[in-house]
């Protein structure tokens, strides 16, 4: 393995998948997880970040002097600036103001610019953080919007990278493949892959109680209205583009408590520092598991690490006033 690289960009990707013993023992299953968390910026955004960025370089989307702008609830503009730090571009991020604090900081440390909105707008407002930044960009000359939710380099990324890694690690003995997902780009990209590789994988999404993916997989509409939920990064209010339901297999409800109790007990039982979106995919997956019959393989994607929310999961007061615990 190289281990001297050009950059801090050459080490994205290629992270460490990890068979979970002690989250459900007497389980008949194999469990095991992708820790996204161990690429260099902390999630799995690296992966679009790079790849978004050079994708618009080689459009003439994205020019010398540019200006990068995305609607994120972090880890996108974490991967972003991060790319940006090292290739000289400019980077505004707007973001709802649910994102827990550290997250903003680090933006704001890699030299971004954060806008905040609030939380509990429809995608449709102006005020928005998706319509924030459509009107930013439109506002900003030379400025690239990243577009995550719409832009089908996204699941690109994961076609050519999480999809091939995931098969290639797991030598093709899978089963079942489960994620969240925010714009849809890791599942799609990533599910697709795998199951053109061996056709009987079942893609299957997580979605916390509140979002409407759920509904619109099983009713093909929304039926209950959206509600606030508190893990970050996953879930809809609309449907992006890049969220393609029909690749998907299953779709699974998960609560806020059962998915911030089980981020506890992946960090305590593991010793994996799993972000609240990995523990609500592990919900999903025993979930599922628990559905099958004969023993199966089933991997969980963790998309990013809990050190971003020691003052949510891993602070008992915050979890109390929440009813979480
Ligand atoms: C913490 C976290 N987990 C999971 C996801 C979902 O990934 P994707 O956007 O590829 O569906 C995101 C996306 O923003 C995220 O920030």
């Amino acid at each position: 393995m190289k281990r001297i690289h050009e950059s801090i960009l050459e080490t994205i990707g290629w992270t460490p998948i990890v068979r979970l013993k002690r989250i459900a023992p007497d389980s008949i299953h194999q469990y095991w997880a992708k820790l996204e968390f161990m690429n260099p910026g902390g999630s799995v955004k690296d992966r679009i970040g790079l790849h978004l960025i050079v994708q618009a370089e080689k459009r003439g989307q994205l020019k010398p002097g540019g200006t990068i702008i995305e609607a994120t609830s972090g880890n996108t503009g974490l991967g972003l600036a991060m790319v940006s730090a090292v290739k000289g571009y400019c980077c505004i991020f707007v973001m709802p103001d649910k994102v827990s604090e550290e997250k903003q900081a680090l933006l704001r440390a890699y030299g971004a610019q954060v806008v905040i909105t609030p939380s509990a707008l429809s995608p449709e407002d102006p005020g928005s953080y998706q319509s924030t930044a459509l009107r930013l960009h439109q506002e900003i000359p030379n400025s690239f919007y990243a577009d995550q939710f719409h832009n089908a380099d996204n699941p690109l990324t994961h076609y050519q990278t999480t999809g091939p890694e995931i098969w290639e690690q797991m030598g093709g003995k899978l089963d079942a493949f489960v994620a969240g997902a925010g714009t849809g780009g890791t599942l799609s990209g990533a599910g697709k892959f795998l199951k053109e590789k061996k056709p009987t994988i079942k893609n299957v999404l997580a979605d916390p109680m509140g979002s409407i993916l759920f509904d619109l997989f099983y009713q093909g509409r929304p039926v209950d209205p959206t509600k606030p939920y508190k893990v970050e990064g996953v879930g809809q209010a609309m449907l992006p583009m890049n969220i393609h339901l029909d690749w998907y297999d299953e779709v699974l409800h998960v609560n806020d408590r059962d998915a911030f109790q089980l981020t506890r007990k992946i960090v305590s039982s593991e010793g994996i520092c799993v972000g609240p979106s990995g523990g609500m995919a592990m919900a999903a997956a025993l979930e599922y598991g628990q559905r099958l019959s004969k023993p199966a393989n089933i991997l969980v994607l963790f998309p990013d690490t809990g050190r971003g929310y020691l003052s949510k999961v891993f602070n008992d007061q915050w979890m109390r006033e929440n009813e979480l615990l």
